[in-house]
């Protein structure tokens, strides 16, 4: 299954395209099936109807777990990293994870969980989340992660969406040097959650915590009262695995499907590839597991291939900006995998951090997340690779369960800035704004794919309608990712940036019109309009104009109270990093805000805001630009 070569590359790459159910068929032998398909594959890009490996029956815990144990049940599957260096570290060997695994799946039955059931899982970075996320699988519950840090309005509705009945979580989080009430929010969040009949409790950073009877227990205490022989619920290929939510160009976050037999096969087949992962290597994703990259990238991917798979608690610069190369050099790191935002940070720090450090471990870096920029891939590649590192920039999406448009470290030649080439099954096409396609190359476009591949999403939980409507309607028979694209003179492609109205904020990715409804929930606010403009380290930061009209008091106890606001309702990822208050919005004569013209004034380039001439008031466009300079 593994490209040692570029030209088995161009070779598979061939295959892939012109024979892809023989192809895929091939590469999910690599994995362990309790019934084979009868049909690779059968799709239809416009109901959208996709289905892989139909009537295969799998459990992905069997090929994350089981299979390892004979030979390599005492390698570490797990190293985990604390908050704190000054703690004991924790090493858990396949054969441990398996044990923990199946008796917290236990622990979820005895709390009424079964196979369908929802479960939302809200935790800090300990091991215990991938055992959670696991111990779902194991009894074919569909896990719901949420980033640790949405606020418990944005819980609320995430629980709400997928009916969740039961909710794991830790008393809290730590995050450098603060800590996080988790439990807390959670209680917040389920005075709003009628479905939730059982919350589940972890200690972790031993703070007090309301424990309401009947519903909240403990882990520890349900861990004691079950054993750890729980065999796999044999799941359906096309059986749910997970929902995980992401935000789009409206206002609510929807919540993309994933399913067991496809996820299993890309994330597997990506993870071996791209890294190169060779056996016995240890393998560091800096990702959060309440995002894709984590879930891909850290649990399923790495332990379906049998690697050691690092999950760090903490931050890139607690206690020091030092902290990743400690990491490093104390687990002897071969592969690092990170985010353009992290690396800009760490950059801005100069050299001394990595004074005396060795990182003569490392052999492939990545990156993944949002665009990545010149200079911060020359950083990485001469100052944690020494030159000698192939970094594949990592492009896709939650939407796309895997990496779709990557170097294959060590096979495909690298270019900084280019995510470079379609992996083997993925079949990108640039369009036009009409949808017509934009052959050969040195053009630019918006992305899409034209064929169908094992990870994507196949629908949005609760409203499938929406699923075609985002993805599968702007171009007729293709998947839209919404992201702009340079394919060059050699055919590299260069992910641009999202061409719709999504931001990306240190790789966080969130829609100006959700944070347009928070803002606009402040009670003084009438209207607001959001968006991005480019930030040193975080890449874009989020700008937002807002009417204010009968402000009292200062105006930046205002902002402070706007910016509470936004993490009351979505949560501290949010916050404007920027508010300008302004007494209208430039809008065309039918209504719509002119959100070009508001791009550039906040990228400070207002030599030409292009045809203002259909404006309602182009006069208010003045007395903006002359705000935006003082702010
Ligand atoms: C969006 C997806 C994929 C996991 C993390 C983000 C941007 C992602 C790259 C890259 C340029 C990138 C795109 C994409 N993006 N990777 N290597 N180069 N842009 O997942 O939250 O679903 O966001 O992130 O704009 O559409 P996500």
């Amino acid at each position: 299954m593994q490209i040692t070569s570029f030209k088995q590359y161009e070779e598979d790459y061939k295959k892939s395209v012109e024979n892809p159910e023989q192809f895929w068929g091939e590469v999910a032998q690599n994995f362990q099936w309790r019934k084979p398909w009868f049909k690779v594959l059968s799709w239809n890009f416009n109901e959208p109807d996709i289905k892989w490996f139909e009537g295969a029956k799998l459990n992905i815990t069997e090929n994350c777990l089981d299979r390892h144990l004979a030979a390599n049940g005492d390698k570490p599957a797990i190293i985990w990293e604390p908050n704190n260096p000054e703690e004991e570290s924790v090493i858990y060997t396949y054969k441990m994870l398996h044990e923990r695994v199946c008796r917290f799946a236990n622990v979820l039955k005895r709390n009424g969980a079964k196979k369908g059931d929802r479960i939302c899982i809200y935790m800090p970075m300990v091991p215990e989340l991938a055992i959670a996320v696991l111990a779902c699988a194991r009894i074919g519950a569909v896990h719901s992660v949420i980033f640790g840090g949405f606020s418990a309005k944005s819980i609320a509705d995430r629980i709400n969406d997928s009916q969740c009945k039961v909710v794991i979580t830790a008393d809290g989080a730590y995050r450098g040097n603060k800590q996080i009430p988790l439990k807390d929010v959670i209680d917040d969040a389920l005075i709003g959650c009628p479905t939730v009949e059982k919350c589940i409790v972890l200690t972790h950073v031993r703070t007090p915590v309301s424990m309401l009877k009947g519903r909240d227990v403990w882990w520890e205490d349900e861990v004691k009262h079950v054993n750890d022989i729980c065999e796999a619920e044999e799941m359906d290929a096309e059986d749910i695995l997970f929902i995980l939510y992401t935000s789009g160009s409206t206002g609510k976050p929807k919540g993309v499907v994933h399913t067991c037999g496809g996820y299993m096969v890309y994330a597997g087949y990506t993870f071996a590839n791209v890294f190169n992962y060779q056996p016995g290597e240890v393998y560091f994703c800096t990702a959060d597991i309440g995002w894709i990259t984590g879930h891909s990238y850290i649990v399923y991917g790495p332990l379906s291939q049998g690697a050691t798979s690092v999950l760090f608690e903490g931050i890139p610069t607690y206690p020091s900006p030092s902290r990743f190369w400690d990491i490093v050099e104390k687990y002897k790191v071969n592969t690092l995998y990170t985010a353009p935002t992290a690396i800009r940070s760490l950059m801005s720090y100069g050299d001394d951090p990595l004074e005396g450090k060795d990182l003569s471990s490392i052999r492939v870096l990545g990156s993944v997340g949002e665009p990545i920029n010149e200079e911060a891939w020359h950083w990485f590649d001469e100052k944690i690779g020494h030159g000698k590192a192939p970094i594949v920039d990592t492009w896709w999406q939650t939407e796309t369960g895997g990496i779709m448009i990557s170097p294959i470290a060590t096979v495909t030649p690298t270019k900084p800035s280019f995510a470079t080439l379609p992996l083997p099954g993925i079949q990108p096409i640039l369009v036009d704004e009409n949808g017509n396609e934009i052959e050969g190359n040195g053009v630019m476009g918006n992305l899409c794919i034209k064929f169908p591949w094992p990870g994507m999403l196949r629908t949005t939980y609760g409203d499938h309608e929406r699923c075609k409507q985002t993805y599968f309607s702007t171009y007729e028979n293709l998947y839209f990712t919404g992201d702009g694209c340079l394919r060059d003179e050699d055919g590299y492609y260069r992910i641009t940036g999202r061409v719709d109205d999504v931001l990306n904020v240190s790789g966080h990715r969130i829609g100006t019109a959700e944070v347009e409804n928070a803002i606009n929930m402040h009670a003084g606010v009438v209207e607001s309009a959001v968006v991005g403009y480019p930030h040193d380290v975080k890449g874009q930061g989020i700008y937002a104009f807002v009417i204010y009209p009968d402000m009292h008091g200062e105006a930046e106890l205002s902002k402070k109270d706007i910016l509470q606001t936004v993490t009351r309702v979505i949560g501290a990822i949010a916050k404007p990093d920027k508010i300008l208050f302004v007494s209208g919005l430039p809008k065309t004569r039918s209504g719509k805000i002119m959100r070009r013209i508001l791009r550039k004034i906040a990228e400070g380039d207002t030599g030409n805001l292009g045809d203002t001439s259909t404006l309602l008031d182009p006069g208010v466009v003045e007395e903006i630009i002359e705000a935006a300079k003082k702010l």
